[in-house]
């Protein structure tokens, strides 16, 4: 497993640099981290007369057209294999990066640096990389462990209450899969009122940290972290270039009722858990109904979800609140009948 660590990420990048003898540093970022994050570690790279690559941001530029740019800048740069990538950004600088950098030259050296709590808990660690491609989210990628991680709380001040919110979902996420106390926390302390990200960020990264540990290469265990995704992707990718789109972790707080949902109809959640769970999300999330029309395109999404097997649309559920379990299959039917459920459920706490 890559580093990771929690605090001050000019301390933790002058350590690194200075350890590591690269030829060239470039740095990814996207018009807002340029604007809000590189800031504050300019002071650090100083030194290495860094080269910038600014991207649009947004998922919708998580796709080959945006690699072919940044790989057009890295030779232009003429980098050799003994240079580092910085991804500065969100899960799509950090995964698109990470993808371009392991793809270049058959790879060069890079670490990421999540600004977004989203990727601070989640989408920076484990050595996932990938982009879309045909309507797909993340149908290409490879699995490559970062030289190293840093999360550094104070990049949150600049982003926006929306994005929070949305980090926030693979939060909830990590407690319904394995910490039932975490869950509780979080039911009574309202995200603006954590005194202490730090902690929360730390005890939640640890959670994906440990199933990672287990099972880096998604054999079996890790599976888990998909809880809500698989529904959760389709929804965003059907959305996705709409005006009214929706952010990764709005889509994945739909994904997980509908999956409580389908964890109470096939596995051992209680009815009280399934509601516990769906006035929770829908207390931090508006309401978004998923129109029928759209439920048979869903359904086409889902037929090219990467945890599939034998044309069997797999699953992973919670046994309760605080345990998964994984591939789980799923009808079509019930699928729709979850989704259905969601849309006739706007209950709050
Ligand atoms: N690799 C994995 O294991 C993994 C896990 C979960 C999610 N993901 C991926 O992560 C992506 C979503 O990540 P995200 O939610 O971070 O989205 P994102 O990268 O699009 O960032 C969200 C927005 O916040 C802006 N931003 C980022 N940091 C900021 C800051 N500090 N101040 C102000 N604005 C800032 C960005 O410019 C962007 O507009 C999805 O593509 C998802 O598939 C990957």
């Amino acid at each position: 497993m890559h580093p990771v660590f929690v605090g001050s990420v000019t301390a933790g990048l002058n350590d690194f640099l200075s350890a590591r003898l690269f030829s060239q540093v470039v740095v990814l970022v996207d018009r807002n981290t340029e604007r809000d994050c590189l800031p504050i570690i300019e002071s650090a790279l100083e030194a290495y007369s860094p080269k910038i690559i600014s991207i649009p941001s947004g998922e919708i530029h998580k796709q080959i057209a945006t690699c072919q740019i940044i790989w057009e800048k890295m030779l232009a740069y003429k980098l050799d294999r003994n240079a580092l990538l910085i991804n500065l950004g969100g899960g799509v600088i950090g995964d698109m990066g990470g993808f371009c950098a392991s793809t270049f030259k058959r790879g060069i050296a890079f670490v990421q640096i999540p600004t977004t709590l989203l990727s601070m808990v989640d989408a920076s660690v484990g050595g996932k990389l990938g982009i879309d491609f045909g309507e797909v989210k993340n149908s290409l990628g490879v699995f490559k462990d970062p030289d190293g991680v840093w999360i550094d709380p104070q990049f949150l001040v600049t982003l926006p209450p929306r994005e929070i919110r949305s980090g926030f979902a693979e939060m909830m996420k990590h407690a319904l899969i394995a910490d039932r106390n975490q869950w509780k926390v979080y039911k009574s302390t309202p995200t603006n009122q954590f005194s202490d990200w730090n902690e929360k960020i730390e005890q939640s990264v640890n959670i994906k940290k440990q199933v990672v540990l287990n099972d880096p290469h998604e054999k079996s265990i890790r599976k888990i972290l998909n809880f809500g995704h698989t529904i959760g992707h389709a929804i965003e990718s059907m959305f996705l270039t709409t005006e009214d789109y929706l952010l990764h972790g709005e889509a994945i707080a739909i994904g997980m009722i509908c999956e409580a949902y389908l964890s109470h109809k096939y596995s051992t959640l209680t009815q009280a858990e399934l509601a516990e769970i769906t006035a929770m999300i829908n207390h931090h999330f508006s309401h978004r109904v998923i129109p029928e029309s759209t439920f048979e395109h869903i359904i086409d999404f889902m037929s090219n979800d990467k945890k599939n097997q034998h044309g069997q649309i797999l699953f992973a559920l919670l046994e309760n609140i605080g345990k998964a379990t994984f591939d789980v299959a799923v009808s079509p039917a019930d699928i729709l009948e979850s989704i259905a459920y969601y849309n006739h459920h706007k209950a709050s706490i």
